[in-house]
């Protein structure tokens, strides 16, 4: 796939955390983790020999000795401009950087949609960050790190800094879509999470990682890399969707748009190599890892306003207004057309059916929200 050349440009997102309401708005992601990184600090206490990128306050402290500014600066510039802008299927875009290619966009409309869902699974948590049970003095200190996997936006890891301002918490993806004007505490970089990671062993106190699916291809993989670079009695938590339309009075109609769009992404994601049952195995692989303590714990997802409990109202109805408002484009649209080999007007006819029947308030559908956790042993 090439570059589509367009220019799109980086989005611009302001983040609409409640935790992090002091923050500035008209954030650019023009000078976020990719730039500062290669222009702009080099954080020695947190990696070991070979990292490159990263995001801090102190500028001063770059200090790579295989690192030539001057003769890197045409290279390095034209590789960030491509990162900056993506590559463009269909009118979206979507992240140029990483081992594999990712299904997901990377525009403006995608962070709207990011930030949608980290309302929606904070409340559907029970208004919590995460559920592992780490006590708050193992964050609450200059000296505890927390790394938030494939953070998106940055909106967990920005109210993780607010909630713990001694933490420093680091959010890594692949794409630049993090705002620039952040907690001090809190750091974005620029790197794909299959790839070795860059940080010292036993150095992180918790790392976190939220709706990777079909970000990640090697489970267990990623779950060694977090045992290695957690400390001891470090915590893990993964967390996703995994997008099966059930329901329990049975209101799905016969020849549902939903179940087909359902069965399509299915279909590609273990076509990519990634299926989107993984997390009924993590609790397994965090196991096989070393880690102790381990919990799957699995919350019901409404599609809609049909449940008993406000709370849960609240949630079906954030669900109902994120796949109704482009979800199901931005979870399906390149794989169709790429792995599947479909027509973007098929695609739109089976999205159209599906959205019309979520909006039936007679048919009472949920998805499954897997959370595992695992303590790595002291
Ligand atoms: C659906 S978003 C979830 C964002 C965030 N975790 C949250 O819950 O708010 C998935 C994110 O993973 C990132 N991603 C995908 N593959 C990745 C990889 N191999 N390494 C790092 N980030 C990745 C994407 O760019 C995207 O920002």
């Amino acid at each position: 796939m090439e570059p589509s050349g367009l220019g799109a440009g980086p989005p611009k997102h302001t983040p609409l955390s409640p935790y992090s309401k002091t923050i500035v708005e008209g954030t650019l992601p023009v000078d976020s983790g990719v730039d500062a990184g290669l222009s702009a600090s080099f954080d020695q206490e947190n990696y070991g020999d070979h990292i490159i990128q990263v995001h801090g306050d102190d500028d001063s402290s770059f200090s790579d000795e295989g690192y030539d500014g001057s003769d890197a600066s045409s290279f390095l510039s034209s590789i960030l401009s491509e990162v900056r802008r993506g590559v463009e299927v269909e009118g979206r875009i979507y992240p140029s950087y990483g081992k594999h290619e990712y299904g997901m966009p990377m525009d403006e409309k995608e962070l709207d949609r990011n930030d949608l869902q980290h309302h929606k699974y904070t409340l559907l948590l029970g208004d919590k960050l995460y559920i592992a049970p780490i006590l708050d003095s193992q964050l609450n200190h200059a000296n505890a790190r927390v790394l938030d996997l494939g953070t998106g936006t940055g909106i967990w890891a920005i109210d993780m800094a607010d909630r713990f301002p001694s933490a420093q918490i680091i959010g890594v993806d692949i794409a630049p879509t993090q705002p620039s004007f952040v907690p001090p505490n809190c750091i974005f970089e620029i790197d794909d999470v299959e790839e070795d990671w860059p940080y010292r062993p036993a150095h992180f106190d918790f790392v976190h990682g939220r709706d990777l699916m079909t970000a990640v291809r090697d489970w267990p993989r990623l779950i060694s890399q977090a045992y290695t670079h957690l400390k001891p009695g470090g915590w893990i938590q993964l967390a996703s969707t995994i997008p099966e339309v059930n329901s329990d009075d049975n209101t799905i109609p016969p020849n549902s748009g939903y179940v087909e769009a359902s069965r399509l992404y299915f279909e590609m994601a273990e076509k990519m190599g990634a299926p989107l049952d993984a997390p009924r195995s993590w609790g397994e692989q965090m196991r096989n890892s070393g880690f102790t303590n381990v919990q799957d714990v699995v919350y019901k997802l409404p599609m809609g306003a049909w449940a008993r409990s406000k709370r849960l109202r609240t949630v079906g109805r954030l669900e109902l207004l994120m796949i109704s408002d482009g979800g199901f484009e931005a979870y399906m649209l390149r794989g169709y057309i790429q792995i599947l080999k479909g027509r973007p007007e098929d695609l739109q006819i089976i999205l159209a059916l599906a959205r019309r029947e979520v909006k039936d308030p007679n048919m009472h559908t949920n998805v499954q929200f897997h959370v595992t956790y695992g303590r790595k042993p002291e």
